[in-house]
């Protein structure tokens, strides 16, 4: 009996495609719903904070200079990634990036975990001449950071940006942020009210110039902090406890 049922549905074409479309829908609302009421879909995690002003525009000049379309900043969960790079990627890890860079391209490695290791100056020389550290490698030269210097004019406009879209940037941090980015380059200033602010800031002269701060000195700022937030030997004990 159900079956002959089911022949007619088989046997009208618009009224399968019409059944066929309210099966996939509900699978879809079954699916999709719960994301909407859950209060977050990111795990927290501790460690995790906004970039300092020096990481962010560093950020932006990785992005202007395309490094995106060589290098990927996601550890997939698999063993031969982890093997490699360290800890897979959390959620919570890119939950300040706006936009994210996880990426799909690996011409290069992957970056997410590439903070901490090489040194200030193995990034700098690598960046001027890549060859000149990597002879077989094929990333193009960056030497024009180091001549560049920072442009920070629209630092306090990038930040308010951010905090609309949900950073936790606080007014401490605003009203800081410019004395911030000379705090992060010079080794010999007070940076105890900074890294209170910023947990875990690599306080360096990064380009090796005490002069100016140039592109160079935000990039490997933003290139050292990469994957160095989360206290992995802390979070897998917690993991384990669950
Ligand atoms: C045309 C592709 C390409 C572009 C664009 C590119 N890279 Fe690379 N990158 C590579 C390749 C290939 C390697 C591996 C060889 C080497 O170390 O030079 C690499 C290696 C690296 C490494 C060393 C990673 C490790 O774990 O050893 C860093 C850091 C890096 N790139 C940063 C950057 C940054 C920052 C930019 C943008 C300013 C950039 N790359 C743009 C191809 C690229």
């Amino acid at each position: 009996m159900a079956l002959i049922k089911h022949a007619t549905i088989e046997k009208n074409s618009t009224l399968l495609l019409v059944l066929s479309l309210l099966v996939v829908s509900v699978g879809g609302i079954v699916e999709i719903a719960p994301l909407f009421y859950l209060e977050s879909t990111i795990e927290k995690v501790d460690g995790v904070r906004p970039y300092t002003p020096l990481e962010l525009a560093g950020r932006d000049i990785y992005m202007r200079e395309g490094c995106y379309n060589c290098h990927s900043q996601m550890v997939r969960s698999l063993k031969d990634e982890v093997e490699r790079y360290g800890p897979y990627s959390l959620a919570a890890e890119s939950m300040y990036d706006h936009p994210f860079q996880w990426g799909s391209k690996r011409t290069g490695p992957d970056l997410a975990r590439v903070g901490g290791k090489y040194s200030n100056e193995w990034q700098v020389a690598h960046l001027v001449d890549p060859r000149a550290v990597v002879p077989e490698s094929i990333m193009p030269t960056y030497a024009h950071l180091l001549e560049r210097s920072l442009d920070t004019g629209e630092m306090l406009d990038e930040l308010k940006a951010h905090i609309a879209v949900g950073v936790p940037y606080t007014q401490d941090m605003l009203d800081n942020a410019l004395a911030d980015i000379a705090v992060q380059v010079d080794p010999n200033a007070d940076s105890e009210a900074f890294l209170k602010r910023y947990p875990k800031a690599v306080v360096a002269d990064f380009d090796g110039d005490p002069t100016r701060v140039t592109e160079m000195d935000a990039l490997v700022a933003y290139l050292q902090m990469l994957g160095t937030l989360v206290d992995f030997k802390v979070y897998d004990a917690e993991a384990n406890q669950r």
